[in-house]
C-alpha cells in the first residue's frame, strides 16, 4: 500500500513509474485474476494504459498482448489516452436526466471545449457521463474526482470549475 501512495506523486519520472509497475507485475505474476489487478495498479501509477504499458504487462504476466488489449478496451474504467487531473462525471441517471443533467453536460462541453470522453488540452479536466451516483433526491448531480455536487445549476458551473 505504501508503494501505491508513493505512486500518486505527480513528480515521479517515467522510469520510476515503470519500475514500480514492474515490481507489481512480479508480485502478482502467479496470482489468480492478476491481469485486472495489475492493469488497475498500472493505471493508478501511470495515469492511463498506453500500448507500451500494455506490452510490458503482457510480457510480464506471460499473456498475449491481444488479451491485455481486449481487457483494456472492454472495461470503460481503463483508458488508453492520458486523463485529466480532474475527472468530471455528469450523472445521466433517470432523476438527473429529468432534472436537467443533459443541460449540465451541454454547458460543460461548451465551457471546456471538449466532448464526452475527452480531456482538455492542458490535461486538467476529463469529461465523462455516468449513471446514478446516489444523489437522486438532490438531482441533478455531478462529481469531480471524489467530490459530489448536488442540485447543480448550469449557470454555476464556471464557479465550481474555478475551484480547480
Ligand atoms: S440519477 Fe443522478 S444521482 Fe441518481
Amino acid at each position: 500500500m505504501d508503494k501505491l501512495k508513493k505512486c500518486q506523486c505527480e513528480d515521479m519520472s517515467e522510469e520510476e513509474k515503470i519500475a514500480i509497475i514492474e515490481e507489481f507485475i512480479d508480485e502478482y505474476k502467479n496470482k489468480e485474476g492478476s491481469l485486472i489487478q495489475v492493469l488497475h495498479i498500472a493505471q493508478t501509477i501511470y495515469g492511463y494504459l498506453p500500448i507500451n504499458i500494455q506490452k510490458l504487462i503482457a510480457d510480464g504476466l506471460d499473456k498475449p498482448l491481444s488479451e491485455v488489449s481486449g481487457v483494456v478496451s472492454f472495461y470503460s474504467f481503463f483508458s488508453t489516452t492520458p486523463r485529466g487531473k480532474y475527472t468530471i462525471r455528469v450523472c445521466l441517471g433517470t432523476a438527473c436526466y429529468v432534472r436537467g443533467g443533459k443541460k449540465i453536460l451541454d454547458k460543460l462541453q461548451e465551457i471546456l471545449g471538449i466532448g464526452v470522453g475527452e480531456t482538455t488540452e492542458d490535461q486538467k479536466f476529463t469529461l465523462e457521463v455516468m449513471r446514478c451516483i446516489g444523489a437522486c433526491g438532490l438531482a441533478p448531480a455531478i462529481s469531480i474526482n471524489d467530490t459530489v455536487y448536488k442540485q447543480v445549476n448550469p449557470d454555476k458551473l464556471s464557479e465550481i470549475l474555478e475551484k480547480y
